[in-house]
């Protein structure tokens, strides 16, 4: 079943160009040139979204919104500026017309890739499911040569689908040669995925980078039903996470944090929040956790998961609490976006004193990028800010001290600095944290109190032996991590 699209356009030629577009991108287009006949459209039909120009006449643009308003309050509307010029003259801005009720607004000139992009980013699953054009059986392979970096890469074992496949599956040929091996709207088939397994030993498949919002939705919906199956190994619930959540911020590190990409993400905390809060071995899992890759969007997991759980363990804890700072932890690193591409990688200590000083300005950076970000409360936006400040007063940019350092943010930095040493220095969990305890001045970079909950985190409190030393600011001195 196809989604119904109101284009409400004065510009004939362009309305028919758009309502060909769509339609090609399977939509039910309906097209029309005044904005009586949109709001008749409107009063006989419902529509999943309606594009409408600024410029509308016979009923103009606003008669039509307040229309919608008072008839329809979930209606997504687009409007569609000619000239950004006279809409600035009509002392217009997209703020009134967002509490107008308008997702988004569109300055002509544009691609219409760009209006279908912002139209799939209000798409629901469910809409996404229903649109999707199903046909029995599978369609025949075909080959294509795109290059790499157009494509997003996920192992074959943890690839899960609905049983129409939501977007196009492909395997990798030889650099830049994909071929399509599932098609979007093909029922699924684990046969032909198998077959590529055992066969021919593909272990990785790949979907292009304009699906991977598709991808992110349908593994949010699938993480949420998998943590709550009891059957589950806890490993396998943590693995399905880390690959949403990777391509999660992937997406914002790419397309950058709108509100569509927002709202995933907190669909992402959420789980996250579910399967620490629902998970009694996710401790072992987190104390064995071996399966790391080193780039910058599984960083960013390690560090949403390992703050969890050291917040799980304070007794103020709360949802709230756990998935503001989860929020911070995904986009800590955000404002990297802004420095030379090789910072994305690489690790304080090989920098040149020069590099040094550029990197550590990224937690500013990070929090103008997001400081008029709407959908992302203050304290999100301070823990970014303040993610490498440090209790002893040695971090930065502001080098706080004490309790002028949010306890979140301290929490972030801890798991962060812990992520770093595990991956870089490539050692165990539990190794990178006995470094972190053995090292007595590096330490004093935490709350002590926090030092103790990331003990737990690993071992059982009546598990704790004696003998190791902590801080001597800590409360529970003479304890050791088995
Ligand atoms: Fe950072
Ligand atoms: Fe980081």
């Amino acid at each position: 079943m196809a989604l119904k699209l109101l284009i409400v356009d004065p510009d004939e030629a362009w309305a028919n160009q758009a309502k060909k577009y769509f339609t090609d991108q399977q939509y039910e287009v309906t097209g029309v040139v005044n904005g009586k006949e949109a709001q008749l459209s409107l009063y006989n039909n419902s529509f999943f979204a309606i594009i409408i120009n600024w410029a509308t006449e016979n009923h103009s643009c606003m008669q039509v919104l307040k229309f919608i308003k008072t008839s329809s309050t979930n209606q997504r509307v687009i409007v569609v500026v000619n000239d950004k010029k006279l809409f600035e003259e009509a002392q217009m801005t997209e703020d009134k017309l967002q509490k107008l009720g308008v997702a988004e607004v569109a300055f002509k000139p544009f691609e219409m890739g760009l209006l279908k992009e912002l139209l799939e980013g209000h798409q629901s699953l469910s809409d996404l499911m229903t649109s999707v054009p199903k046909r029995e059986g599978i369609s025949d392979e075909t080959e294509v040569a795109l290059t790499d970096e157009n494509f997003s890469k996920i192992k074959i074992e943890e690839f899960y689908s609905s049983q129409a496949v939501l977007f196009d599956i492909y395997i990798k040929l030889s650099d830049n040669k994909y071929l399509k091996i599932l098609h979007t709207g093909d029922t699924f088939s684990k046969e032909r995925l198998d077959k590529y397994k055992n066969e021919k030993k593909v272990e990785a498949l790949y979907f292009h980078n304009s699906d991977r919002r598709k991808f992110i939705q349908y593994n949010n919906f699938l993480t949420k039903k998998l943590i709550d199956n009891q059957n589950v190994p806890a490993y396998n619930k943590v693995n399905i996470l880390k690959n949403v959540t990777e391509k999660f911020i992937e997406e914002a590190f790419t397309v950058g944090v709108k509100p569509q990409v927002i709202d995933q993400g907190r669909e992402v905390c959420e789980n996250v929040y579910q399967l620490v809060e629902s998970q009694p071995d996710l401790y072992s899992v987190l104390r064995s956790y071996q399966n790391f890759d080193p780039t910058a969007y599984s960083h960013a997991f390690l560090v949403t998961l390992y703050s969890t759980a050291i917040i799980k363990q304070f007794e103020w804890q709360s949802k709230a609490t756990i998935e503001t700072c989860a929020m911070a932890c995904m986009f800590h690193d955000i404002g990297k976006t802004l420095l030379p591409k090789e910072f994305i990688n690489l690790s304080q200590r090989d920098m040149t004193p020069e590099q040094l000083e550029q990197y550590k300005k990224h937690p500013e950076l990070g929090f103008q990028i997001l400081e008029n970000n709407r959908g992302l409360n203050n304290n999100i936006k301070q823990i970014i800010l303040q993610h490498h400040e440090a209790f002893d007063g040695t971090g930065f940019p502001f080098g706080k001290k004490g309790s002028k350092v949010l306890t979140l943010a301290n929490i972030v930095c801890l798991a962060d600095d812990f992520v770093h040493i595990m991956i870089d220095d490539k050692l165990q969990p539990t190794e990178a944290l006995r470094k972190i305890l053995t090292d007595k001045v590096g330490v004093k970079r935490y709350n002590s109190i926090l030092i103790e909950k990331f003990i737990k985190v690993f071992v059982d409190p009546d598990k704790i032996h004696k003998e190791q030393a902590l801080p001597s600011n800590s409360r529970i001195v003479n304890k050791k991590v088995s």
